[in-house]
């Protein structure tokens, strides 16, 4: 699906429901996401509603269409949160970190403004999501997954992608109601917002 389009978001809930039936979604990954470098001041409206729309926006509608699906796996349970009960991994990025935004290591990152607003964005709507729905039994969590050599990460990138999501599926079964709503590295290590 095209994360930016409500019909596509739509049409996939309707296959997936198919699929899980009574069992509901256990497990929704927000992973699609968009860089287009622009620093400032040269950084456009367009530019910021580019990252805005597909980085933000986007994981919040397929969370807000996946909701019943994922109440009703977390139905099956009545205590504790798991990514076996019911879970949302939203990919973010150290990026969006706004507490070590001025360190100097990250000033190579300067032109990648937009971006970096909408993964604080995300960070926070997800966030907002997680308190809004704590009782739920649905587990929330926004985590990096490093630098990883992608199409997004080009070969610059630090490590590569089977480093990256074998770290990730490490630390999800390890995560509970103490990581709800928490923006973690991929080994689970706590970034400042
Ligand atoms: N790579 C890194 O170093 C790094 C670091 C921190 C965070 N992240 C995050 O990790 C996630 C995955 O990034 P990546 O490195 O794999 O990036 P990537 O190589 O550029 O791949 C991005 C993926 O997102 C999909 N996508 C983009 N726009 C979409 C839309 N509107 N609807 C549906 N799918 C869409 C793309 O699909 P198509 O190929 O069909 O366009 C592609 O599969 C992103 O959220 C990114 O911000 C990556």
């Amino acid at each position: 699906m095209d994360i930016r389009n409500a019909n596509d978001i739509e049409s996939a809930q309707k296959a997936v429901e198919e699929r899980v039936r009574d069992k509901g979604l256990n497990l929704l990954i927000n992973n699609a996401g968009v860089l287009k470098h622009q620093g400032f001041p040269e950084i456009t409206e367009e530019n910021l509603l580019f990252h805005f729309t597909t980085n933000t926006i986007g994981p919040v509608m397929v969370l807000k269409k996946m909701l019943p699906l994922l109440q009703r796996a977390a139905n099956h349970k009545t205590t504790g949160m798991c990514i076996s009960r019911s879970a949302v991994l939203n990919l973010s990025s150290t990026l969006g970190c706004i507490t070590t935004a001025m360190d100097e290591v990250f000033s190579e990152f300067l032109s990648v403004m937009g971006y970096r607003v909408s993964k604080v964005a995300l960070n926070m709507a997800m966030r907002i999501a997680a308190f809004k729905i704590k009782e739920q039994g649905i587990l929330i969590v926004n985590m990096c997954p490093g630098w990883v050599k992608t199409d997004m990460g080009t070969d610059r990138a630090l490590i590569e992608v089977e480093e990256s999501v074998s770290d990730m599926i490490k630390t999800l079964p390890e995560l509970n109601e103490s990581h709800h709503g928490s923006y973690l590295d991929r080994n689970g290590k706590v970034i400042n917002f």
